[in-house]
């Protein structure tokens, strides 16, 4: 496994995973999920998306990157909750605040392509992420697309950091393993990324 790649397997108990639905719940109302579209092709991504935090990350026709409003409300993000503030000082072993949190929801059929996070301006510190709801199938690879890949199946609760040289690494979602979670009503899966976008 690539250096600097940390799993806290049952990171968040039941009662924390349930109060960051609540969270969710609420930011979704601020800020509702929406389905991004990939640069150039315009075709829609399988997730749908939405962020908290003073920047967010989207992608749209002319590409990815960062913003402080809702691309389809024009509106600001709503402030990154308190408990994930506080799970983000509790692994990242870094200083700085997270700036964005990307939500992506993936439902029925949903995925992630291998990519790397790599539209922040530093990659200092790590991106955090937690899993809420069905299992899914994960893979982090190396600094290439054609290295070895190894899987781990992330449950609720489940909490990932990508530091070190993990940071650049590829990574994505295979699939969800619909069903094995009773966390959400609805079903299917979020996952909540923090990230520090800009230098201190
Ligand atoms: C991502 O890489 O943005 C999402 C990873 C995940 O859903 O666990
Ligand atoms: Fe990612």
């Amino acid at each position: 496994m690539i250096k600097g790649y940390q799993y806290f397997s049952a990171f968040l108990d039941l009662r924390a995973q349930k109060s960051l639905v609540a969270d969710l719940r609420e930011i979704i109302v601020a800020a509702p999920l929406y389905t991004p579209t990939m640069p150039v092709s315009g075709r829609p991504f399988s997730v749908k998306m939405t962020n908290a935090g003073s920047l967010g990350w989207v992608s749209d026709k002319s590409g990815y990157r960062y913003q402080p409003l809702h691309p389809v409300s024009g509106r600001p993000w709503p402030a990154i909750p308190s408990d994930l503030m506080d799970i983000w000082r509790e692994v990242s072993q870094c200083q700085m605040d997270p700036q964005a949190c990307l939500i992506n929801y993936y439902g029925n059929g949903a995925k992630m392509g291998s990519h790397v996070d790599k539209d922040e301006e530093t990659f200092e510190a790590p991106v955090v992420s937690i899993s809420l709801g069905d299992d899914a199938v994960f893979h982090v690879g190396g600094l290439k697309r054609a290295d070895a890949k190894t899987r781990i199946v992330l449950k609720s609760g489940d909490v990932v950091v990508l530091g070190g040289l993990a940071r650049l690494a590829y990574h994505g979602i295979d699939r969800i393993k619909a069903g094995t979670s009773d966390l959400l009503q609805e079903g299917g899966r979020f996952n909540l990324t923090l990230r520090r976008v800009t230098r201190s």
